[in-house]
């Protein structure tokens, strides 16, 4: 072996030690993996392709001189995941706490827009103590370029980030303009200014968990789409969530055929709906009963839980769920669940995914707490999301469809391609007790007790207006189908509507200016 050849060899074997052995050690103890032990798990074997291995960063100020390593602190690279190309980035914390500096930060953006170049989604595994503090505003550069990219391949790739370790600062801008962020409990965190800084400005005493921690980002801020317990499982979640993606906006997500019966009917979907309009039932039996079984794949469980959203496969075509979840607030709509709903649907708009919205909401959530939050401009978003997107619609209205929560919801007008109810749908203006105590506020005034008026004008507003068939008598409603063959149905129809290209008469324009 020639000289030459041994020093590439041995310098190829520093690569791998990062830091070095304390620090890997450190990460160990933790409970967290390296790099490159990460990169393992995460891709098929032999696939990978780095670019940038001898990448160091060029500042001298502080020390720095001193302390250089080839790749400086991220592995970057090309690869397969279950034979599906990809464009990766893991950040390695072992070398300075993976901090941002210059050369850093251009690797990422170089895996951004190698991304762009070859159409296929971006996976980040971010761990990283932020801006590289040595290398001042050249650190700053390089997150600013990493966001510029991220915007540019939003809409175009499909880009992942899972946060295995600290993420501060403006560093959570990158992953919070990615499309979906999974974070592993207890060795994650996400916050702009950490506790020490929180008490200082505000006074405020808060732990790091309470302030960033994956289950506050999954339940409370809706930061998180995923929460996970370990690595592993993080990793095993990127790859099934690519299972429902395609690699770029131009081409259609993978079909895979899970062996379920397309002419399926579920029995059980006739009994769902409680007798009493005011009791409740779990939105998730009916997309369990409807979708091919096991698929699926929730996403933003626990933020908005009066929405459900996710992915599943119709006789094995990927679609996106939207859901009314009648459990919490009655299914209401508010802040949260709107722009739960609308990013969701604008992303399976993108990325050539039909939606399929499942309706049963008696309206927006009423209150100051909504109103001042500014419910108006949340709730708009949904009506956008929904005309803007041009993928197959199919809705199904299982039960309440009232007021402006019934336009929003996938409806005919806002230009679904199909719109289902069951026989127990109700839709109208507003709910029939409210609405007759408005029509007939007159007559109730002048009784004793107007309880029993009250219902027995209810029933006769059910039987005239709040039902399917007065709007499936104008076509907007196309028909009215049992539950239990809603499976079938959907499925026949989706299977028409995958060939749509629908290019609706929009006058020119540079982009919409949707409400935020
Ligand atoms: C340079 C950093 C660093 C950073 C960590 N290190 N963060 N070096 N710049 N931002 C180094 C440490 O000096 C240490 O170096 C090694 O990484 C491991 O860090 P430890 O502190 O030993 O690890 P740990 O105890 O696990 O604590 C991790 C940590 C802490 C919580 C992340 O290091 C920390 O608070 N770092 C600073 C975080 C921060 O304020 N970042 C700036 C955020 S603002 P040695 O020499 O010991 O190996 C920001 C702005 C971005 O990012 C703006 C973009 C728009």
């Amino acid at each position: 072996m020639t000289d030459k050849i041994s020093d590439l060899l041995s310098k190829r074997e520093q690569l791998k030690k990062g830091g070095g052995e304390e620090r890997i050690k450190a990460q160990h103890v933790k409970g967290k993996l390296t790099a490159w032990e990460r990169l393992e798990l995460l891709v098929d074997p032999g696939s990978f392709t780095p670019f940038g291995t001898f990448v160091t960063h060029r500042a001298n100020l502080f020390g720095m001189d001193k302390r250089r390593v080839y790749g400086d602190g991220v592995v970057t690279g090309l690869a397969k995941i279950d034979g599906r190309k990809v464009a990766v980035y893991l950040q390695d914390f072992t070398f300075m706490g993976g901090s941002v500096g210059e050369m850093h930060a251009a690797k990422i953006a170089a895996t951004i827009r190698h991304a762009l170049k070859t159409g296929v989604p971006i996976i980040g595994i971010n761990d990283s103590g932020g801006a590289r503090i040595q290398e001042g505003v050249d650190s700053l550069k390089g997150y600013g370029e990493i966001f510029y990219w991220n915007v540019m391949a939003s809409g175009v790739v499909p880009q992942i980030v899972a946060i295995m370790g600290p993420c501060a600062g403006g560093a959570v801008y990158s992953p919070a303009l990615a499309d979906f962020i999974i974070m592993v409990r207890k060795t994650s965190y996400m916050f702009i200014t950490g506790p020490r800084v929180v008490k200082a400005a505000i006074g405020e005493e808060v732990t790091f968990e309470e302030l960033g921690g994956a289950d506050v980002h999954a339940e409370k801020s809706g930061v998180a789409d995923f929460v996970v317990d370990t690595e592993e499982e993080a990793i095993g979640l990127i790859k099934k969530l690519l299972s429902y993606l395609p690699p770029n906006n131009l081409d259609d997500p993978p079909y895979i055929d899970v062996g379920d019966d397309p002419e399926r009917e579920d029995e059980y979907l006739n009994s769902i709906i409680p007798e009493d309009p005011l009791k409740s039932y779990d939105i998730r039996e009916v997309i369990e009963g409807i979708v091919d079984k096991g698929s699926f794949l929730e996403v933003k469980e626990r933020f908005a839980p009066n929405a459900v959203i996710g992915f599943a496969r119709l006789n094995g075509h990927v679609v996106g769920i939207v859901a009314n979840q009648p459990a919490v607030y009655a299914g209401a709509l508010d802040i949260d669940s709107s722009d739960k709903i609308s990013r969701f649907v604008r992303f399976c708009d993108a990325f050539n995914i039909p939606i399929i919205t499942f309706v049963d909401v008696g309206g927006f959530l009423p209150g100051t707490v909504q109103e001042h939050g500014g419910v108006i401009r949340h709730g708009a978003k949904i009506i956008y999301a929904y005309s803007e997107a041009t993928v197959p619609k199919i809705t199904i209205i299982v039960r309440k469809a009232y007021g402006g929560a019934y336009i929003a919801m996938g409806s005919k007008h806002l230009g679904a391609d199909f719109v289902y109810a069951w026989p127990t749908a109700e839709i109208a203006v507003m709910g029939p007790e409210p609405a007759v105590e408005i029509i007939y506020k007159r007559q109730l005034a002048e009784v004793e007790n107007k309880e029993e008026l009250v219902k027995k004008f209810a029933e006769d507003y059910r039987s005239k207006i709040a039902n399917p068939y007065v709007p499936a008598e104008r076509g907007y409603i196309d028909d009215v189908i049992l539950p239990s063959e809603t499976r079938p149905r959907i499925i026949k129809t989706l299977e028409f509507l995958l060939s749509k290209r629908e290019r609706p008469p929009r006058p020119s324009r540079k982009h919409g200016v949707p409400p935020t």
